[in-house]
């Protein structure tokens, strides 16, 4: 939700600090702030700090700091705020200072015991200024290095002090070689660098210098000096971080000439469908998925399939319903993670719980794969984000290959989730004895092709853009679908309202006549994501739902497959799809959805990378 930086070494904090927070912006963008170590007369050294922060986007700050340089320095923390805590001021922005003005932190996630430790900070006299639980945590990390211990036990004594989610990244006036972080529950990595070393919320902070990197555990602090890295856990005992190294470059984060992140992501889709499909038959013609750590004797024994997610990731999980019920026999409930846990869901050992998320770090999946483990079911994770918190607390993981993604809505990720998805149906299926390998053989085949036809689809995206440009000022668009249409009809709903800010709702086709139809008016476009031809009639009854609306003055935008004439007479507009089976289609259809969101929010003048109010990984309830 947060985006944090930490550096020591030989470079100027300032430039990599803020060059770091450029490229975690996107987990946040309601105010930034830097602050170093520094020479007690604004000089390169150590004895004070020195500081800035601004309410707004980075671009804000950047100005503050090109008006009024900070001083030299090689020690430096930064930071881009999404406010859970009072409101996005400058007040409130981070880097926070303690009391004695001498330690400044950062820190994403809740505190969630932060009302006591400020009633004991308050009556130690402390004056705390923020409404925030941040500057509680860096008056309660001050106080304990006050005392005289280095600023690795001051973290360590704090963070045994605090409940709640947190990642805390700290300096010490004087101690100019020193950066110090902790992990709860809230993301963290490190930066491996040549006398040089780095924190990020993610790998994008520091990409720049180094593809080495360390994941951290729970409840660890780290300390990174110019010469190297020591990690403990809060009580001060030795611990170890997992090396690994990052497989995509600075390139990868970058726009590569596409105005928004998102632009550049949708046209990555072959690409990314592709990668994630990479390695997953034997030469022998079967499937694998080496990450999925659960043995087949277990899967054998699962009778239902939970998947829990939020936002695109649900509905990418919906799709995955059709999929393994279709495929596998076996009942498959999807469920929003913010509701599963409250509703004291069935969970039995023999229950695979699949949980779905690109950022790997959202709170709402996180507490209810949580909950189903004290049930006892087995966790596989979906996820796009190597090391993140959700796959390390799963028993399994299927990684999807999307690369990062920047821009707040999910496209890469979410047509690489469909692809886990497919692969974790027809895994299931070959292990369970549903499927035989002919048949997986020919979906991997299908699937193989998708890259080209989603590829094709992207070829087309100037008819798209010629329409979101008639519908600039539009008030209300509606889309329906049916089957594996309907989830996507969903995510197309989404994209709009997130980024155009529009009132715009999906709906089941067939559902419409049981109410919505009476918000149809007269010239108020919907989108249809027309079933391929040919099976249980769904495509006659797509047209049947697609008279309907047209009497009453819709205009429809049909998305309908090649060589479908059926639905010309009934099309206002017509986007041309591949022809693809009906399981798979959500991999192309979605493409024309995502441009056209994307092209209707940029004519309206709107941020599409960072949409108003929103944040690209939520770790908060
Ligand atoms: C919408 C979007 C969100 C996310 C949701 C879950 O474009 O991106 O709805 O899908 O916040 O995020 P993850 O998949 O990171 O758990």
């Amino acid at each position: 939700m947060c985006g944090i930086v930490g550096y020591v070494g030989d470079k100027q904090a300032q430039g990599v600090v803020i060059e770091g927070l450029r490229r975690l912006e996107y987990r946040g963008y309601d105010s930034a702030g830097i602050a170093v170590v520094c020479g007690p007369d604004g000089t390169a050294g150590s004895g004070a700090l020195a500081s800035d922060k601004k309410a707004g986007k980075l671009a804000n700050l950047e100005k503050e700091i090109a008006d009024h340089p900070l001083p030299p320095s090689t020690t430096g923390i930064g930071h881009t705020r999404w406010a859970t805590h009072g409101a996005p001021t400058d007040r409130n922005a981070h880097p926070h200072l303690g009391n004695e003005r001498r330690l400044a932190l950062v820190h994403n996630g809740i505190i969630e015991n932060f009302a006591e430790l400020r009633s004991s900070l308050e009556a130690d006299g402390h004056e705390l200024l923020s409404e925030t639980d941040t500057e509680v945590a860096a008056h309660l990390v001050e106080r304990e290095l006050v005392k005289g211990v280095d600023l690795t036990a001051a973290m360590q004594a704090a963070c045994r002090q605090m409940e709640g989610a947190f990642t805390l990244v700290a300096i010490d006036a004087q101690d100019a070689d020193r950066v110090v972080a902790a992990r709860r529950n809230s993301p963290l990595v490190v930066g491996l660098g040549e006398g040089e070393n780095f924190l990020g919320s993610d790998v994008a902070a520091f990409i720049e210098h180094t593809r080495e990197a360390m994941e951290l555990g729970q409840d660890q602090v780290v300390t990174i000096t110019r010469e190297g890295v020591a990690v403990t856990n809060f009580d001060g005992t030795p611990s170890d971080g997992t090396r690994y190294h990052v497989d995509w470059d600075l390139s990868a984060a970058e726009k590569d000439g596409h105005d928004w992140f998102m632009r550049k992501e949708i046209h990555e889709q072959p690409r990314a469908v592709a990668d994630s499909l990479l390695g997953r038959r034997t030469p022998a013609g079967q499937l694998q998925l080496d990450e999925v750590r659960i043995s087949d004797e277990d899967l054998r024994d699962i009778d239902k399939v939970i998947i829990i997610a939020c936002g695109t990731s649900f509905y990418a999980g919906m799709v995955a319903k059709y999929a393994i019920e279709h495929w596998c026999r076996i009942p498959c409930e999807v469920e929003l993670a913010s509701e599963f846990r409250y509703r004291d869901p069935i969970l039995t050992r023999e229950t695979l719980v699949v949980a779905i998320s690109q950022s790997g770090e959202t709170a709402d999946t996180l507490q209810a794969i949580r909950h189903a483990r004290t049930q006892r079911s087995k966790v596989l994770a979906i996820c796009n984000t190597n090391g993140s918190t959700i796959p390390r607390e799963s028993d399994a993981v299927i990684y999807t290959h999307a690369g990062p993604e920047i821009g707040v809505a999910s496209t890469k990720g979410f047509l690489t989730q469909l692809v886990a998805c497919y692969l974790l149906a027809l895994y299931l299926a070959q292990v369970k004895g549903t499927r035989y390998g002919d048949e997986i053989n020919q979906v991997m085949d299908q699937l193989e092709a998708m890259p080209g036809h989603i590829q094709t689809v992207l070829d087309r995206e100037e008819e798209v853009y010629a329409l979101a440009k008639s519908y600039v000022g539009a008030r209300s668009v509606l889309f329906l679908g049916r089957h594996a249409g309907y989830p996507v009809a969903l995510e197309g709903a989404l994209k709009l309202k997130e980024l155009a800010y529009l009132h715009a709702e999906g709906f089941a086709a067939g559902e419409l006549k049981h109410g919505p139809i009476a918000l149809v008016e007269q010239d108020l476009p919907i989108w249809c994501v027309v079933p391929p031809r040919g099976r249980d009639q769904l495509h006659e009854k797509m047209i049947s739902g697609i008279q309907e609306v047209r009497a009453r003055g819709a205009r429809t935008i049909c998305l309908a497959e090649d060589g479908d004439t059926a639905i010309e007479p009934y099309a206002d507009v017509l986007i041309r799809l591949p022809k693809v089976p009906t399981l798979l289609q959500p991999l192309v259809a979605a493409v024309p959805l995502q441009l056209f969101a994307c092209e209707l929010a940029t004519l309206m003048g709107h941020d599409v990378d960072q949409p108003r109010n929103l944040a690209k990984s939520v770790t908060v309830e």
